[in-house]
């Protein structure tokens, strides 16, 4: 069985082809950089990139796959949540292979193959408590199967990287903001500042960083003359500084969140085994350290996809479709692309009817 998956719902154009038996035929991946100067995604920007990169990545997919578009089985697409501009681009792009050649469309929800993209490179079996942390959003969750999840917690505020890329915006550190924080906090004191822990003793698993993110601001505001945030000179040392306890402050609320959510976990699914951690905030290994030791500690096995797909990619939509199709979950042509798409509304109706409508 052979999929193609095509990624266009942030700022990366991906395309991937993948077989059932986890094997990667071909990749391909344009990161925009348009973006860096505005210090975030602009999204009609990122549209009319996806539009203009889509075709080339998903050739340059299959020349290095060594396959011809025929000898695919299906053709899937992150078709939300995300900015819809450039959902667009990727559905529209995978219906119409799908009606050229004649072969069945799968809508993937972009949530569902961060979830599932760990099963691609590890042996991880269901049940098994994910932590989904991107820049978009910052889930707990059971995933009990393919299309099929338990949430047992969210931010109420900002997601984990959208923290981690204000604060970089803040210290100047560029777009996107998690992978120069990492650097620096790996020179930096995290004892230096003493940061808050929101939501922590709040008896769920919710999470906010918010409050956090202000502290971070308030610190920055100390620097300047005039409040201005984007006035503040600071030295390298106290950008690590600030760097390495916002980094150690935000990882201590997943974990701590992650414990009690580990409790329920085991009492309710006591065939579960793994915890596995994924979407770009993955990528930190910081954090991927701490959860390995958390798993540990709580006797579980620790997953987390090769660190290069855990920020959006083309693998992750191709495996989804996959675990999908293989299920017999298709779409009809008409599916529509969600802006906004609950993981809790991903479970098709029935195999081969139709899958999930919009
Ligand atoms: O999953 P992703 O590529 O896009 C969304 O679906 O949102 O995640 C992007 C987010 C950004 O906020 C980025 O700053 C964050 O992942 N990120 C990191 C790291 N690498 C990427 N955050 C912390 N540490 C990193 N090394
Ligand atoms: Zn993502």
């Amino acid at each position: 069985m052979i999929i193609l998956g095509i990624e266009s719902s942030c700022d990366d154009t991906g395309a991937a082809i993948v077989t059932d038996k986890k094997e990667i035929l071909g990749e391909a991946l344009q990161s925009q950089e348009e973006h860096k100067q505005y210090g975030g995604v602009v999204p009609e920007i990122a549209a009319r990139a996806h539009l203009e990169h889509v075709d080339d990545i998903i050739s340059i997919c299959l020349q290095r796959a060594h396959i011809s578009l025929n000898e695919l089985d299906a053709v899937a697409a992150s078709a939300g949540p995300g900015l819809i501009g450039g959902v667009v681009v990727g559905v529209m792009t995978a219906k119409a292979l799908s009606l050229a050649l004649n072969k069945p469309f799968v809508a993937v929800n972009h949530l569902e193959a961060h979830a599932l993209c760990a099963r691609i490179s590890n042996d991880v079996q269901f049940p098994y408590l994910l932590l989904l942390v991107s820049g978009g959003h910052c889930q707990i969750l059971v995933v009990k199967n393919v299309g099929e999840y338990e949430r047992l917690g969210t931010t109420i505020d900002d997601a984990a990287g959208e923290a981690f890329d204000k604060v970089a915006k803040m210290l100047g550190l560029g777009y996107p903001g998690g992978p120069m924080i990492e650097k620096m906090a790996a020179i930096g004191d995290d004892s230096r500042f003493a940061l808050p822990r929101p939501l922590i003793g709040s008896g769920d698993c919710n999470l906010s960083f918010s409050g956090l993110k202000t502290a971070v601001r308030k610190i920055i505001e100390s620097y300047t003359a005039d409040g201005i945030v984007e006035h503040a000179i600071l030295p390298k040392q106290d950008v690590a500084d600030i760097c390495a306890c916002f980094q150690m402050t935000a990882t201590d609320c997943l974990v701590r969140k992650l414990e009690r959510a580990i409790k329920y976990f085991k009492q309710k699914y006591p065939d579960g085994q793994d915890l596995v951690v994924s979407g770009g905030v993955a990528s930190n290994t910081y954090l991927r350290n701490h959860l390995k030791e958390l798993a540990a500690k709580h006797d579980l096995d620790f997953a987390a996809p090769p660190i290069r797909f855990c920020t959006d990619n083309g693998v992750m939509v191709a495996w989804a479709g996959l675990e999908r199709f293989r299920l017999g979950y298709t779409n009809d042509l008409d599916f529509k692309p969600r802006p906004r798409w609950p993981l809790d509304e991903t479970a098709p109706k029935a195999p081969g009817a139709g899958g999930v409508k919009a």
